[in-house]
């Protein structure tokens, strides 16, 4: 008997693929990821897969998830609109196919969809993006900062100063612009969901920036909660693992290198996660059942241990 993972999910042998210089896109990702099926297992201990289905835990309210055409943000959109809630997504516009079929996902599950084009580098265009989702639903119930990029740098001697600007603008700044003009029109009730990563806890060498911006996003998501508990809106995090999406093979040109130096042989579970095994906890910290959760971060990393 095999000592490897066991898994109904698909990407447990990644093949050599090149999206470098990304964004990478889903619809070029081999295999496939997983956005919407649930793991299962039947009484002889075989995996089978499952769709999602919503119970309502969000409905009629409406969502805006930063990156959500791909990915880790495919995936909460799409859960999302199936427990109720309309969603726009921001991306950019290089993406749009990519966003396309997580509208028609969205659509499919009986909610609208918002798609919004929009480089949130600028802080501009975050304002537009609030403004953008305003128009569509009238209302903002739960924020979802989701989008990042991440370039790989070995030597700190040789680091692109300009590639951590934007590295800090892509992934932190932007979120001080989106939560500054999301916040007036968000109630007691609402919720912010940020992005965070095991990069922050554990550090990375070969992602010093990208992972310094993931411990910000931690220290936000704490420190944001502290001044918004009076108000009732809620600021938490996920911290994912190791996930089968479009960013690992636009960051470096074989995905099986890339997830290997990124840690996946550091799971104990032996694999990257699919998209669909982290949306869940977007879901949760979204929903009524995290009332009483603000300033926390849920770590989903097939059992990769975090200090701190
Ligand atoms: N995949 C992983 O292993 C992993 C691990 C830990 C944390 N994360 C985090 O999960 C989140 C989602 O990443 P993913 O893995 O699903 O990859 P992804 O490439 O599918 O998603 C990243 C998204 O960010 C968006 N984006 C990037 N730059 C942008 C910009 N300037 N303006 C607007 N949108 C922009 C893109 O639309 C893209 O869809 C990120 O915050 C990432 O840091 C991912």
């Amino acid at each position: 008997m095999s000592d490897g993972p066991v898994t109904a999910y698909p990407a447990t042998e990644l093949k050599p693929q090149d999206q470098t210089g990304g964004p990478g896109l889903d619809s070029k990702l081999d295999p496939q990821a997983n956005w919407t099926e649930l793991e299962h297992w039947d009484e002889d201990g075989k995996p089978y897969l499952k769709e999602y289905e919503g119970r309502g835990l969000l409905k009629d309210k409406a969502v805006l998830v930063t990156g959500g055409d791909s990915g880790i943000g495919r995936s909460v959109a799409i859960l999302m609109a199936r427990e109720g809630a309309d969603v726009s997504i921001v991306y950019l516009p290089e993406e749009e196919e990519d966003a396309q079929k997580t509208k028609s996902y969205i659509e499919k599950a009986g909610r609208k969809a918002n798609l919004m084009p929009f480089n949130l580098r600028e802080n501009e265009n975050c304002k537009q993006a609030i403004e953008g989702h305003m128009k569509a639903f009238g209302k903002l119930s739960v924020l979802v900062n989701n989008a990042a990029m991440q370039e790989i740098c070995n030597d700190m001697a040789e680091i692109n100063l300009d590639v951590v600007q934007k590295t800090y603008q892509t992934n932190i700044l932007s979120m001080f612009a989106m939560i500054k003009y999301a916040l007036p029109h968000m109630t007691r009730g609402c919720s912010i969901v940020n992005s965070s990563s095991v990069a922050a806890y554990m550090g990375n060498p070969q992602l010093v920036d990208y992972s310094s911006t993931k411990g910000a996003i931690t220290t936000l998501t704490r420190s944001l909660a502290q001044q918004l508990a009076p108000k009732g809106i809620r600021v938490n995090a996920v911290a994912p693992g190791i996930i089968w999406t479009p960013l690992q093979p636009a960051t470096k040109g074989n995905p099986a290198d890339a997830m290997d130096s990124l840690g996946v042989g550091a799971a104990p579970m032996g694999r990257p996660g699919q998209p669909i095994e982290v949306a869940g906890a977007y879901v949760y910290l979204a929903s009524p059942m995290a009332s009483y959760s603000t300033g926390e971060v849920v770590h989903v990393t097939g059992g990769i241990e975090m200090q701190g």
